[in-house]
């Protein structure tokens, strides 16, 4: 640690996201110093008031109120622009540039407003601008289509870019509360942008569709050549229609070229999308994006869009590309096998044992049908202590063994239990006499969110 280099950090405004960045860089300083090679020091932070309480620690003595104190600050290498909003941010932003520092923002409006100005002043003083968590909250969309996609042209791109918007219809068609109502809701949760017209206007989304359009197509589309609809119209028997029809209702945004042409459409709007596709069921905070490529086809990328720690997580990945960037290395490079991330994590992990894996299970088993077969097979589950979750029971017309008069398929799935509880069961069924063939068990997966 001690010959580790130190990356100074300023941060511009201490709202929502600035805040969800301090604390996850606390929070996970340990491992992200180690995955980076350097130590990372917040130096400055600048707050339109200094007395507000916040909900993070914050040393008092980093705070002032005068952003160009962090911008002007010759020790600090890497601003982070988190006040969003295209005056103020942008004379920072472009002093920051000027003085040859990394610039990461979340700042969707200044980009799509002003961004060839931006680039153009990073390019000039020879500097950087990340910008990960303007488009897409925590999916990492941009560094997916600026390099893990390089190798495209972009016919498509599709996608739910406002968290918001999905969260209230989402919500509009599971209760059918009015969309005033559900608003409120998705402001007290810190989705919403303080205007709140941004988001339900799709002022955001066309934001953030301007960027990929940028960064799919290398130019900047202005706002009023596109088509920008919200969905405050949206009531709850227009849901319902769509669900009728087999369609949800979801705000979509579009990025379509046509080579032929020679044409870009930008749009976003509300949109029937059938059931089945996978867009339509992108729910509550998520946002998802289909990008399509003429050389590797068509992927997707979802993840919440909106919220603070989706955020947090974008904004620290830039910092990380900013820290990178300031070491003139890429991260394999900063890795020396003493100081592996990796192994050096590995090393303090326990291996799980299979007693604490946990899972829930499907279970199909052959067995002869006659009275008092069911009753052996969950006893030798309740034996371990396995909950049945439910059984459904088929008629057998192919036993494996062809002198049993009748059989049965069973399938049970369980609720959650342990990895060996599980592997204990099975080999008693198997010896169990009515039990024809070995039983067959699948897990069931589990998601965390
Ligand atoms: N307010 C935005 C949304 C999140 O709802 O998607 C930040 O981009």
């Amino acid at each position: 640690m001690a010959n580790k280099p130190t990356v100074n950090l300023g941060i511009l405004g201490l709202g929502v996201v600035g805040q969800g960045v301090l604390k996850h860089l606390n929070r996970n300083r340990k491992i992200l110093e180690s995955r980076l090679g350097v130590r990372l020091k917040v130096s400055k932070i600048a707050v339109r008031n200094k007395r507000l309480k916040r909900n993070v620690k914050v040393n008092p003595k980093l705070l002032t109120e005068d952003g160009f104190e962090v911008v002007n600050d010759p020790s600090i290498q890497v601003v982070c622009e988190l006040i969003g909003g295209t005056t103020l941010a942008k004379q920072l932003t472009l002093q920051a540039l000027k003085n040859g520092k990394i610039v990461v923002t979340a700042n969707k409006a200044l980009l799509c407003e002003h961004g060839n100005q931006v680039i153009r002043a990073a390019k000039r003083s020879e500097g950087h601008i990340f910008f990960e968590a303007s488009v897409a909250g925590g999916i990492p969309i941009i560094k997916s289509i600026r390099e893990g996609l390089v190798a495209n042209r972009f016919p498509g791109i599709h996608g739910i870019l406002n968290g918001t918007c999905n969260y209230i219809l989402t919500r509009m068609q599971a209760e059918g509360k009015p969309f005033g109502e559900i608003l409120s809701e998705a402001k007290a949760l810190g989705y919403a942008e303080a205007d709140e017209s941004l988001d339900v206007d799709g002022i955001d989304a066309a934001h953030k569709a301007g960027i990929l359009a940028y960064l799919a197509h290398g130019k900047w589309i202005p706002m009023n050549k596109m088509l920008i609809e919200g969905i405050r119209e949206i009531t709850t028997s227009d849901i319902l229609a769509a669900d009728a029809m087999g369609y949800r209702i979801k705000h979509l945004a579009s990025v379509v070229s046509d080579a032929k042409k020679n044409t870009l459409f930008v749009g976003v709007y509300p949109a029937l999308i059938p059931k089945s596709h996978i867009l339509g069921r992108v729910d509550d905070v998520y946002n998802a994006v289909c990008v399509s490529g003429d050389v590797v086809g068509s992927t997707i990328h979802i993840g919440r869009g909106a919220g603070q720690d989706a955020t947090a997580s974008a904004v620290i990945s830039d910092i990380a590309d900013a820290v990178f960037t300031t070491q003139g290395a890429g991260l394999m490079n900063l890795i020396d096998e003493k100081n592996d991330p990796l192994t050096s994590t590995l090393e303090e992990l326990q291996i799980a044992s299979m007693e604490e894996v946990k899972s829930s299970f499907y279970l199909r088993l052959s067995v002869i049908d006659q009275p008092g077969v069911l009753s052996k097979v969950t006893a030798l589950m309740a034996k371990e202590k396995i909950s049945i979750a439910r059984v459904v029971q088929q008629l057998d017309s192919k036993p494996s063994n062809k002198k049993v008069k009748a059989a049965a398929v069973l399938t049970l799935t369980t609720h959650q239990c342990s990895e060996s509880a599980i592997e204990r069961a099975v080999r008693s069924l198997k010896r169990s006499s009515p039990v024809l063939s070995k039983p067959f068990l699948l897990r069931i997966a589990h998601f965390n969110d």
